[in-house]
């Protein structure tokens, strides 16, 4: 009772101090009546937030209020060493497309953060990205709802984000960063609704989240390394892809990603590698273990002609010799039990240049009826133990 009671006084009397590291939006004029413009508002409060040198200034965002913002850009580098966000209520997008404004944002994101290190965002709240009128304007770019550039140490969620127009998030040139607690949903019609695009980043992780919309949950692009991802549960959608890469004749590299711990539900893919024909570098030192898949179409692909189409791909296996693609190599598939609704269980295709040390182990995976699934493999050099299905070429 007496530690209470002076745990309440330290708490008022050290309460002053900790407001004015607070910096409320609605002090800033904003309504969040979920339809006035409250840019503005948000655009002020960020200038006093990154401008404070005090410890940890927090934009605050608060419960129970809708609040519309144009494409607007939070940028640093800000003063204090760690800078928090705090989404408690809602942010939501315009809700006509033909309502956007872009100003000089070149029509890529909704919401972005840029060169702020030690960002924390999180509180609870909702991202709402109202892709609806987006997602059948496919002339228009669409933006990617929040976008977090050259952010080093973030820290992202809690968060609920819903209906992006593009993807959900995308994390660019960030290295050491926790994204936990996210739950992302859009429809699994939306198109190219990824959850999480990371790329040109190191050390990341993505944890205890729940992922379901119309393309990938995450996928690892580019220039990434040590990506370490694990507890999520992903579907409908696309699974967890490395890729895709090599797109365009680009140079493509990827190393150190390890996924675990990860349910597909009705999801089209499980643990993919995709790169294209034609590009050039490596995705390698891979990992995926402790996954379950419910009614998932391709459970374990790897597919290394991911633009060619049929007919295409078979005329490229003829092509011997004028083979050019990102290589594929140390991959490991671990422990995936589960049931597919697919043709092929597993595919490891790599016609292209083939893909070397693929390891399989422990894997278990039937068709709908419990029967035995099939597997297809063309050009792998590694090893399965204990797998069912089995894959004729390891
Ligand atoms: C990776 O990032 C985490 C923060 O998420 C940090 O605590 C850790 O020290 C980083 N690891 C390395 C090797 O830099
Ligand atoms: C891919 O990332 C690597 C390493 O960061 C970089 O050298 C390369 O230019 C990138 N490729 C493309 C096409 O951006
Ligand atoms: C694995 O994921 C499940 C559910 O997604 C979670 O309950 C469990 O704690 C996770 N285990 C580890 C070791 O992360």
């Amino acid at each position: 009772m007496k530690g209470l009671f002076v745990l309440c006084l330290i708490f008022v009397i050290a309460s002053p101090c900790l407001c004015q590291n607070y910096f409320n939006v609605v002090k800033y004029g904003a309504k969040g009546d979920g339809h006035t413009d409250d840019s503005n508002a948000f655009t002020n409060a960020w200038q006093d937030v990154c401008g404070s040198t005090r410890d940890t200034p927090t934009l605050i965002i608060p419960e129970g209020q809708n609040f519309m913002l144009q494409p607007l850009s939070f940028q640093g580098p800000c003063k204090s060493t760690t800078i928090s966000v705090k989404i408690m209520g809602t942010i939501t997008a315009p809700q006509s497309n033909a309502n956007w404004k872009w100003d000089d944002n070149d029509g890529d994101y909704w919401i972005k953060f840029s060169n702020i290190n030690g960002l924390i965002i999180n509180g609870g709240g909702t991202v709402d990205g109202q892709g609806d009128s987006w997602w059948n304007n496919n002339g228009h770019i669409r933006p990617t709802a929040l976008k977090i550039l050259e952010c080093d140490n973030l820290k992202l969620g809690p968060l609920k984000h819903i209906n992006s127009p593009r993807n959900h998030i995308s994390i660019v040139g960030c290295n050491d960063a926790l994204i936990s607690n996210l739950h992302i949903i859009a429809p699994k019609d939306s198109p190219n609704t990824d959850g999480i695009d990371i790329s040109t980043s190191t050390n990341i992780s993505v944890q205890h989240s729940i992922i379901s919309t119309g393309d990938d949950c995450i996928a690892i692009n580019n220039g990434t390394e040590f990506i370490y991802i694990t507890d999520i549960q992903c579907g409908p959608g696309h699974g967890i892809s490395v890729g895709s890469l090599g797109k365009d004749g680009d140079y493509s590299t990827v190393e150190e990603i390890h996924v675990s711990n990860i349910t597909f539900r009705e999801t089209t893919n499980g643990a993919r590698i995709k790169t294209w024909t034609g590009g050039s570098g490596y995705a390698r030192k891979i990992t995926y273990e402790d996954i379950i898949v419910f009614k998932v179409e391709n459970p374990v692909i790897i597919d290394q002609q991911y633009d060619a189409l049929e007919p295409l791909k078979t005329k490229y296996n003829v092509l011997e010799g004028v083979s050019k693609a990102v290589k594929v190599s140390d991959v490991i598939f671990r422990n995936i039990r589960g049931t597919t609704n697919g043709k092929d269980a597993i595919d490891l295709n790599c016609a292209r240049i083939g893909c070397t040390n693929i390891i399989l182990e422990d894997i278990d995976i039937v068709d709908l009826d419990g029967k035995k699934a099939s597997a297809s493999c063309n050009s792998v050099q590694g090893s399965c133990s204990s797998c069912n299905p089995q894959v004729s070429c390891l």
